[in-house]
């Protein structure tokens, strides 16, 4: 199996890990095959996401998409955030191999869950 040289450097480059205090959104999601579990957290002012950070404790994969999936949503709306797709992650990171890529959907899955946790204290609050 073979990564782009793309993913690799993604996967090396740990600015987004880690984790947010007082994030406004945090989506926990999971694989249930592989284990492999991904947190994100968003900070979001006036429906923008300012910060945001992962904790990803899976594959090489798992880890590149994370951080290739915050850097794509740096900056933007929460609204594009949602709609930010698997298929424009692997785009970015030049593609992965047939077999990596359900740990994308991670990726996509755990930012739409940590949008839906910041809309779901927003009408609780
Ligand atoms: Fe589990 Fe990649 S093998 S997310």
């Amino acid at each position: 199996m073979m990564y782009s040289s793309k993913v690799m450097e993604k996967f090396r480059d740990t600015k987004n890990y880690g984790k947010i205090e007082n994030a406004d959104g945090i989506g926990k999601v999971g694989n249930a095959k592989c284990g492999d579990v991904m947190w994100i957290y968003l900070k979001i002012e006036d429906e923008k996401i300012v910060d945001a950070k992962f904790e990803t404790f899976g594959c090489v994969a798992a880890i590149a998409t994370s951080t290739t999936a915050i850097d794509m949503v740096l900056g933007k709306s929460v609204e594009e955030a949602y709609h930010l797709t698997n298929k424009a992650v692997i785009e970015a990171l030049d593609g992965l191999p047939p077999e990596k890529i359900h740990c994308s959907v991670l990726a996509e899955e755990g930012i739409k869950a940590a949008i839906e946790d910041y809309r779901k204290k927003l009408a609780t609050s």
